[in-house]
């Protein structure tokens, strides 16, 4: 059995230890808005927090999270009014939306560690957060107006 915590709930797993975590996320927990992209680590769409720090789900062995808090998108805030979530609203970041909980997750971390961001500081770190849909300069907005 291994024990965690998402979003502030006690969890507890019977799962192989090396299953990834991503897949716990989804299907022990039920909660689906983590995404799978790639499953090897390459889009950032499966990007929740551990501990704080973005962290790609599908690459990380559950064991490896024993005793860590989890947050994912359902859990960044109660009423998704993180302030990431308010302007990927305003500035309607999302076209397909499928790497959006990824890329907001990216964001609120990320923000956490550099509150007043550069735009080169934007992009060296949301680069890895790869979407199909371009909305690249909307998300480096949206980073910029969450840091404001
Ligand atoms: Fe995890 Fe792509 S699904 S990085």
């Amino acid at each position: 059995m291994i024990e965690f915590t998402i979003n502030g709930r006690a969890v507890k797993v019977d799962v192989e230890p090396d299953t990834p975590l991503l897949w716990v996320v989804r299907d022990e927990a039920g909660l689906t808005g983590t995404k799978f992209g790639c499953g090897i680590g390459m889009c950032g769409a499966c990007t929740v927090h551990v501990g704080g720090r973005a962290t790609r789900s599908c690459i990380t062995p559950v064991q490896d999270v024993a005793g860590a808090e989890i947050t994912t998108i359902e859990g960044l805030d109660a009423e998704g009014n993180h302030p990431v979530q308010q302007a990927w609203r305003h500035l309607r970041v999302p076209q397909c939306g499928y790497c959006q909980s990824g890329q907001i997750m990216q964001a609120a971390a990320f923000l956490q560690d550099i509150p007043n961001p550069t735009d080169d500081d934007i992009d060296a770190v949301m680069t890895g957060n790869l979407c199909r849909c371009m909305t690249y300069n909307r998300i480096r907005e949206a980073v910029r107006e969450a840091a404001a």
